[in-house]
């Protein structure tokens, strides 16, 4: 089977073939980082505006890297939610109306269902069930994955998610917007032991997040410290490492728990190379997207589609967005 896939949740549009013989045929992507960060952050009309403008172009490249013609498609998957009401609605409407035309069924997929497969997109891909580490801009979850749609929460982000404290520590040291990878970059500058940082609810009992205390800490030391190059890299050090301890810690804590053997990490921040070299270390069996796929892409949309298609999905009448939506109903 033969599913298109499309991701217009946030400031990524992406677009994706996906053959649930032969795996990923072509996928393409156009990030509008640049020109939201001119506003430090997304702005949310610029970004309805701009998927519009990319979403066609993007499948027509696709369709062509992939040589299929339109008409083979078999199925269309979007992003149904959760994200930016008029972002989802791009992709949703654009979906919805080329399988109509088409007369091929068109479902709306969780984005987070796709960030959590997104590992199955390589090789060699985990077997369920699983732990898994979404950590991505609005989210920080520890879930315990059986199979795809059958995830029990394990634990939560009581506050800011781990991509948005990245950001936002970022932002304090001046790296623009998003700016999980340039703090990382900086990071590896830094001295690890000038600054300590605290590491929150490291040992509390559950498998709970909080990390916007981690955030205030780290604008204290911006405060307080000269601003020169060498000090920006040794704070940009010690917030990573206290994040990324917490991390490892308690996906190691809940693999256990768990009994089981398999952690997989996804969402962007598990582009981390300092989470991954910690993790790694763990003697645990760890799963990551390529790099490529740990930001948002339509290719893990469209392998999400695929295995739900394989499950018998079926498309609803018309479509809709949900801009809030749990993955998991609590
Ligand atoms: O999964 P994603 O594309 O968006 C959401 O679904 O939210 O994740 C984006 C987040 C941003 O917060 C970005 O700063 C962060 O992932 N990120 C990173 C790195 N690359 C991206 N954070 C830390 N280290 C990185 N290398
Ligand atoms: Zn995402």
């Amino acid at each position: 089977m033969l599913v298109l896939g499309i991701e217009t949740s946030c400031d990524e549009t992406g677009v994706a073939l996906y053959d649930t013989d032969h795996g990923l045929l072509a996928h393409a992507l156009h990030t509008q980082i640049a020109m939201h960060g001119e506003y430090g952050g997304v702005v949310p009309e610029l970004a309805s505006r701009d998927h519009i403008r990319r979403v066609i172009p993007l499948a027509r490249k696709v369709l062509a890297e992939s040589g299929k013609p339109l008409e083979e498609v078999d199925g269309i998957a979007y992003t149904m939610g959760p994200g930016l009401a008029g972002a989802l609605l791009v992709g949703a409407s654009f979906g919805a109306s080329l399988g109509f035309a088409l007369g091929k069924p068109a479902i709306g997929v969780h984005h987070l269902e796709g960030h959590l497969l997104s590992p199955l997109l390589s090789k060699p891909s985990p077997d369920f069930p699983f732990v898994a580490l979404l950590v991505s801009g609005g989210h920080t979850q520890l879930i315990r994955v059986d199979g795809v749609g059958r995830y029990r929460l394990l634990g939560d982000t009581l506050d800011d998610a781990a991509g948005e404290a990245f950001d936002k520590t970022a932002k304090l040291l001046g790296l623009g917007y998003p700016g999980g990878a340039a703090l990382s970059r900086l990071a590896g500058r830094g001295n690890p032991s000038r600054f300590h940082l605290p590491r929150p609810m490291l040992n509390s009992p559950d498998f709970d997040f909080s990390f916007s205390g981690l955030k205030t800490a780290a604008l204290t030391l911006v405060r307080n410290q000269a601003e020169d190059e060498e000090t920006r890299a040794d704070i940009a050090r010690a917030f990573q490492d206290a994040i990324v301890d917490v991390l490892v810690k308690k996906s190691v804590k809940a693999l256990r728990q768990c009994g089981l053997e398999r952690l997989v990490v996804a969402g962007g921040v598990s582009a981390n190379s300092e989470l991954r070299k910690r993790l790694d270390a763990e003697g645990i069996e760890v799963y990551y997207p390529d790099l490529q796929y740990c930001t948002d892409n339509g290719a893990m949309i469209a392998l999400a589609g695929a295995m739900r298609y394989q499950m018998g999905a079926v498309p609803e009448k018309g479509f809709g967005v949900r801009a809030r939506w749990d993955l998991i109903a609590s």
